[in-house]
This record gives structure tokens, sequence and C-alpha cells, in this order.
């Protein structure tokens, strides 16, 4: 069900909501490709894009992956490792796992098309309350907030909310906040406005006071002190790993396994991964040919820096497959490259 307020008159100009639709009308974004429409299917693929990466990584991406998948019925059909291979380098893969069987769900229990409110929205795969709220604002009007990282951090400086967001009672006690600032209408305009400040002027830091539309109304712009928001104390502890990786090249082929369907990188595919360097450096003790180790270098994740060790192995031309060789198989330097690879394994057999 809808909350559209048809009949409400505009917000008043001096309202936070009213000064965030002014500003989002002169001063906001309007040219990105997911403007001007309010197809579920095209707004909802950007704000999963947009969800951890940046607007100027996604045009790309969201350009070649509606060209492939123009609606959600090709998305649907298409295999898993199709969707993964478009996603490949934009990061957070159980995203692109997600919104396939977002895509799946919406075919086979709303008949193809995205259901029109922001509660039923929610219950699909990889829709969050944020995202589902952002589709029915741009899609259908509806009044219902949003709390992304950057929207976060726009209200807890203006409205002065010192509450610790690591407590989910807090947490909640900001989504009411962001509730009762939504306008009577122009809520698709407001959603935009409130993304486009915390994506401009309202820098975690250094941001912008002298040109925010806010600023008289902003208590932390008051205090002096808008870095200090928002509060949360939970830092998450990032750990570190160490393995070592096999490039494995026999005449023009490359080995490559897939991963599991848990854990980093899941369901991508990769190169065999090995405990360390010296568990490599075992394995392939008695195999025909010759290594050499490459560069180690660190991929930052979420929750932990991974250090990767690269063994560069060229088996010859008529060795046999050797023993030890995790279960995958061969790729021709192309037909890896179509694949769904990580970002740093594709550099690797880039260069
Ligand atoms: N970040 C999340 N959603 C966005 C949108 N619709 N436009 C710009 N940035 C965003």
């Amino acid at each position: 069900m809808t909350r559209r307020a048809a009949s409400a008159g505009p917000s008043p100009p001096g309202t936070l909501a009213g000064k965030v639709i002014a500003w989002q009308r002169h001063h906001g974004r309007h040219d990105l490709p997911w403007q001007g429409t309010r197809d579920p299917y095209r707004v909802w693929l950007s704000e999963v894009m947009l969800q951890q990466t940046q607007v100027a990584t996604v045009r790309n991406y969201y350009a070649r992956f509606l060209h492939r998948f123009p609606t959600v019925q090709a998305l649907a059909a298409a295999p898993l490792d199709d969707v993964l291979a478009l996603w490949s380098g934009l990061g957070y893969y159980s995203r692109a796992r997600h919104l396939h069987r977002c895509a799946q769900a919406v075919v086979a229990e709303h008949g193809g098309a995205f259901p029109a409110g922001s509660a039923a929205l929610a219950t699909l795969p990889g829709i969050g309350r944020s995202t589902a709220a952002a589709i029915a604002a741009f899609c259908f009007g509806e009044r219902a907030a949003i709390l992304d990282g950057n929207v976060k951090r726009v209200l807890t400086r203006c409205l002065g909310f010192d509450g610790d967001l690591a407590l989910a009672a807090e947490e909640k006690r900001l989504w009411a906040a962001a509730e009762a600032l939504l306008p009577p209408r122009d809520v698709d305009v407001y959603t935009q406005g409130l993304m486009d400040l915390g994506a401009t002027l309202c820098a975690a830091r250094q941001p912008a006071c002298a040109r925010c539309p806010l600023a008289a109304h902003c208590v932390a712009h008051a205090q002096g002190t808008p870095e200090r928001y928002p509060v949360k104390t939970r830092k998450l502890k990032r750990g570190r790993r160490t393995n070592a990786l096999l490039l494995l090249r026999q005449g023009e082929r490359l080995w490559l396994v897939q991963r599991p369907g848990q854990g980093v990188w899941a369901g991508l595919w990769s190169l065999p991964e090995f405990d360390d360097a010296s568990a490599l450096q075992q394995a392939t003790a008695a195999w025909p040919g010759q290594g050499e180790w490459l560069p180690a270098f660190v991929h930052a994740l979420t929750h932990f820096d991974w250090t990767l060790q690269p063994l560069a192995w060229r088996l010859p031309t008529r060795a046999r497959r050797p023993e030890g060789l995790p279960e995958g198989r061969w790729f021709s330097r192309d037909e890896a490259l179509a694949m769904g690879l990580p970002a740093p394994v594709r550099r690797l057999i880039e260069d």
C-alpha cells in the first residue's frame, strides 16, 4: 500500500524538508542515468549497485547491465555466471547473487512486476528497508524514509543526534526521526536531495557547510563539530589473512576453479587458493614445468586485509593434469576474462 498524500500542499519553505527540496531542484543532481524513470526495474538495479559503490563507477556498469538484461525477465532467465561476469569488479558479490534471486522472485511470485510498496519490496532478496523506501519514493511517490550511510550523516548532524548507532535502539530512534521529517509531498525530490547532500556537501570530512542549505538548521554546524557525527562506538575490528594463489598455465590455457557458494568471492571463478606459500610450494614440488613467484599484494575486504601471494606455474604442453590440482577446468584467456572474476584475479590474468 502506498502512502502518497496527493492533496497535500508543498512543504513550507522554512522546514528542513522544504529546504532540501528547494536545494535539490536548483543544485542537486539531475543527469544520473537512473533518473527520469519510474520503472522499478531500473531504479532497483541502480539502488542495489549504489549500495556500496560510488556513482562514477556505477554509471558504466549500469549501462552495460541494462543492455544485456533489459528487463527483469531477461535477468531472471540468465545463468548466475552471466550475472556475476557482468558484476565482476563492482565487489560485494552477494549483491549480484541477491539481485538474481530477487529478479527470479519478482517473476515467479509477482508476475514480473515489482510490488508497489516499500513493505512488500523489503521482503525481496537484497532489498533492505532503506533501498525499499528509495524505490518506493522514486517510483510510486510513497512517503517512506531512507537511511543509508550518507543520509545518516546528514540527519544526525542536522538534528544533533548523538545516540550511538551501534545500538539497535538508537538506530530505531533515528529511523523514527527520519520518518517524522518526511515532507507531505515531493518525497522523490526530497529523497534525492538527501542523497545528493550526503554525497556532495555533507562529506564525512571537511563538510562544505558554507554552501549547505541546512546550515542554519544544523545543530552540529552550530556546535562547530560536524565531524563528530554520526556517533558509532563499535568499530569494526579488521583482521588479516594470507593465502597463496596458483596461476597455472599450459600453452594458452589457464586453470580456474569455482569458489564455494559461501565466503569471500562466493560463486566466482578464481585461481586455486592454498593456505600459504609453503603449502603451494609443497603441492607443486613434484610437478613438471617451472614456477615463478609474483609480487604479493594486499586486497582490502570489508572485514580483513587479504595478502595474496601468487605463483605463476607453467606446465609443459604435453604434461598431464598434475596430482593435487584443485577441481576446476581449463579456460582460454578470453574465456577466462569473460567469466565473473574477482577484480585482483582479473588484473593478474590481464597482466
Ligand atoms: N546513492 C544511492 N542511491 C542513489 C541515487 N538514486 N542517486 C545518487 N546516489 C545514490
